[in-house]
C-alpha cells in the first residue's frame, strides 16, 4: 500500500482575462525586454535583462495595466457584461449610459492610468496627488481629462482623503493599495499588472534566477511574484528594494512578526512612485512569504541606476528609466561592484550563473529631474 498527498504544482498554467483585455486596447504592444549582455559581463553575472515600461502605450509607466483592468471590471459589473467578454470595443459601445466618477490618490503614474481608462469609456476621474508632486506629473493627469488636486498631505494621507471623498460623493475609489474592508479593486489592479509577466513568458527564452522588484505599497511586486508563479515553473530569488524614507517592507521584515508595519513622516525621496509608508495588506501577504531579501536604499542608488541605463556599455540598449524605475539596477550595481558586499553577494548567489531581471517601471516622468540626474 502506498499513501500520498499530491499537492498542486507550483506552476499553475492559467489564462488571464486581464491580458486578453489589454490586447484589445488601442495601440497595445508588449513592452520591450532588453538583454544587457555587456552590463552582465561587467558585473560578473550571466545575464541582466530589463523590461522597459516607459514604452507602455504612450503613458511612460506600467500603471495603466492595473487601472484599465479595474475600470473595465467595474464597468462590466455596472453594465452586467460577462467578464470573459469584456473588451475595449464592447465597453465603448456601452458609453451612452450615465457617467461614473473614479477617484484615486497617486504620485501621478497611477492617476494618469485611471484618467486615461475613465476617458476611454466616457467616464470621469478625480485624482489627488500628495504634497510636492511635480508640475509635469500634475499636467500629465490633467491632459487625460481628469481633475487633478495637489493636497497638503503625504501619499498615505491622500489615500484616506480619496476614500472619504468617494464615500461622500458616491464615487468609485480606484486605489492601488488594499486596506481593511477594501480589497477587491486592488486585487484587480494587481491582476492587471500581471500582464507584464504574461508578456515576459513569451519574451524570455529562459526564466531568470533573480528578480529585483521595487516596492511602494507593494502591489506591483506582489503581482510580479504571483504572475511569475502562474507562468513559470521555477522559483527565482525575489529581492525587494525601497527608498529608505519609505521602506515599510524592509522595516516590517525586521520586526519578524509577519505583520505589516507603516513608516510615517514626509516620505521624502526622489523615487516618487515608491514614496508610500503603508504596505498594501494583500501585497504584504505575498511579499512576506516569497521575498528572500529586503533593501532600503538612498536616492543615490536610484540616480546610479538611471545613469547606467541612460549610458549603456558596448552594444547594450539605452533605457530611459525614471527614479522609481531604475533603482533595481542601481542596487544590483552596488551589490556587484562594492567589495563590502562580497559575502552578501555570495549568500544571494549573484554570480556567473545568475540571470537577473529588473523591470524599469517608468520612463522620465519628471523630465527636468531626469535630465539633471543623467547629465550630472
Ligand atoms: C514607476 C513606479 N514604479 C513602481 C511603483 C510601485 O508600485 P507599488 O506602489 O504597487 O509598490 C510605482 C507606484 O506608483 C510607480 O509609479
Amino acid at each position: 500500500m502506498i499513501q500520498y498527498n499530491l499537492r498542486k504544482p507550483f506552476h499553475q498554467p492559467s489564462f488571464s482575462n486581464a491580458y486578453s483585455f489589454h490586447k484589445t486596447l488601442p495601440n497595445y504592444q508588449p513592452t520591450p525586454l532588453h538583454n544587457l549582455g555587456s552590463l552582465a559581463n561587467n558585473l560578473g553575472l550571466q545575464a541582466v535583462s530589463v523590461k522597459d515600461e516607459s514604452q507602455r502605450f504612450d503613458l511612460n509607466a506600467f500603471k495603466i495595466l492595473g487601472a484599465s483592468w479595474a475600470v473595465a471590471v467595474s464597468l462590466a459589473e455596472y453594465y452586467d457584461l460577462p467578464l470573459a467578454e469584456i473588451n475595449y470595443d464592447e465597453l465603448r459601445r456601452c458609453r451612452s449610459k450615465s457617467q461614473l466618477t473614479f477617484v484615486t490618490a497617486t504620485d501621478g503614474n497611477h492617476g494618469r492610468g485611471v484618467a486615461r481608462a475613465a476617458a476611454w469609456f466616457n467616464h470621469q476621474a478625480v485624482v489627488y496627488l500628495p504634497d510636492g508632486a511635480s508640475e509635469q506629473r500634475v499636467l500629465a493627469v490633467q491632459k487625460e481629462g481628469a481633475r487633478a488636486d495637489v493636497l497638503d498631505m503625504n501619499y498615505d494621507q491622500a489615500v484616506r482623503h480619496a476614500h472619504e471623498m468617494a464615500e461622500k460623493h458616491n464615487w468609485i475609489l480606484l486605489q492601488d493599495t488594499a486596506f481593511k474592508g477594501y480589497k477587491k479593486i486592488p486585487q484587480l489592479i494587481m491582476e492587471g499588472y500581471e500582464t507584464i509577466i504574461y508578456e515576459l513568458k513569451e519574451q524570455m527564452a529562459k526564466p531568470p534566477t533573480h528578480i529585483i522588484l521595487q516596492a511602494g505599497v507593494g502591489s506591483f511586486a506582489a503581482a510580479m511574484i504571483r504572475g511569475f508563479a502562474k507562468c513559470f515553473d521555477c522559483r527565482p530569488q525575489i529581492i525587494i528594494v525601497e527608498p529608505q524614507q519609505a521602506a515599510c517592507y524592509y522595516h516590517s521584515s525586521l520586526q519578524q512578526d509577519n505583520q505589516p508595519h507603516a513608516v510615517e513622516g514626509p516620505l521624502d525621496t526622489i523615487m516618487a512612485g515608491l514614496a508610500c509608508g503603508e504596505p498594501s495588506v494583500i501585497a504584504f501577504e505575498i511579499i512576506n512569504k516569497q521575498a528572500r531579501a529586503f533593501f532600503s536604499v538612498d536616492d543615490e542608488i536610484a540616480r546610479r541606476g538611471m545613469r547606467i541605463l541612460a549610458s549603456p556599455l558596448n552594444g547594450d540598449a539605452a533605457v530611459v528609466s525614471g527614479e522609481s524605475g531604475a533603482v533595481g539596477i542601481g542596487l544590483l550595481h552596488q551589490l556587484c561592484t562594492n567589495e563590502q558586499y562580497q559575502s552578501l553577494r555570495a549568500e544571494l548567489k549573484l554570480n556567473k550563473e545568475a540571470s537577473v531581471l529588473c523591470i524599469s517601471t517608468e520612463g522620465a516622468t519628471d523630465s527636468a529631474s531626469y535630465n539633471s540626474i543623467v547629465s550630472a
